[in-house]
């Protein structure tokens, strides 16, 4: 399973990086805002800092919704650096987006998937990788692990390429059942990844082992 980090935050991915278990980054138009990244030119730069920092796929989305605009935005962002993924959302003029850039090579992330029928849709596209937002779907009681199970199963019956890439991860549990239902990829914040490594008994029992050294040792 790859572990991706969900942010635009160079301090964030440059910790989870020095891990040494992060496999790429994604990023969306709201997490670049968050880091008060605006104006085209700098937001290009930035994706050139995060591809700087980390050796894997590092997903820049789109701000045109239609054909024309998201395939000059997304050679734009392709050019940038090889390890650019064009993340493109899930609307008919997208796909069909999808499915150009598939034709030159170029790696997509298919964003903002709530359905089934959207992530079939998006795999005959050629999609890399596809974004089911589980969090958002957790968020209006719907269950975001049922999905991403069922596309699973469906990708799974046709061999498709297309990559799961479990996305609007927002605690440690999502985390585990990606890794139990069969997800490729996993993306969220770094404290769900460093909540992973969390458990009390681990620091009563290394509290325990170095003070019966310390005692050793007097
Ligand atoms: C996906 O790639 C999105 O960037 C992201 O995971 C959305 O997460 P959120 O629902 O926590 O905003």
């Amino acid at each position: 399973m790859k572990f991706f980090i969900d942010t635009a935050n160079l301090n964030d991915i440059k910790e989870a990086y020095d891990l040494g278990i992060l496999d790429g980054v994604t990023t969306n138009p709201s997490l670049m805002a968050k880091e008060g990244i605006t104006g085209s030119q700098n937001i290009l730069k930035h994706y050139v800092a995060i591809c700087n920092i980390v050796e894997g796929p590092v997903s820049a989305e789109v701000i045109a919704t239609d054909f024309e605009g998201m395939i000059r935005e997304g050679e734009q962002l392709a050019a940038l650096h090889k390890n650019i993924v064009v993340k493109i959302p899930m609307i008919p003029e997208g796909i069909k987006a999808i499915k150009y850039f598939s034709g030159k090579n170029i790696k997509t992330n298919c964003t903002l998937i709530f359905s089934a029928g959207q992530a079939l849709l998006a795999a005959k596209a050629g999609a890399t990788y596809i974004s089911p937002f589980l969090g958002r779907l957790d968020d209006v009681s719907t269950d975001g692990i049922s999905l991403i199970e069922q596309i699973r199963g469906i990708y799974d019956n046709y061999a498709f390429d297309t990559e799961i890439l479990a996305a609007s991860v927002r605690h440690p549990m999502h985390i585990i059942h990606c890794a139990e239902i069969g997800a490729d990829v996993m993306t969220g914040p770094l404290s769900a990844i460093k909540a992973l490594a969390k458990h009390p008994l681990t620091d009563i029992g290394l509290q325990q082992f170095l003070a019966d050294h310390a005692k050793g040792n007097k």
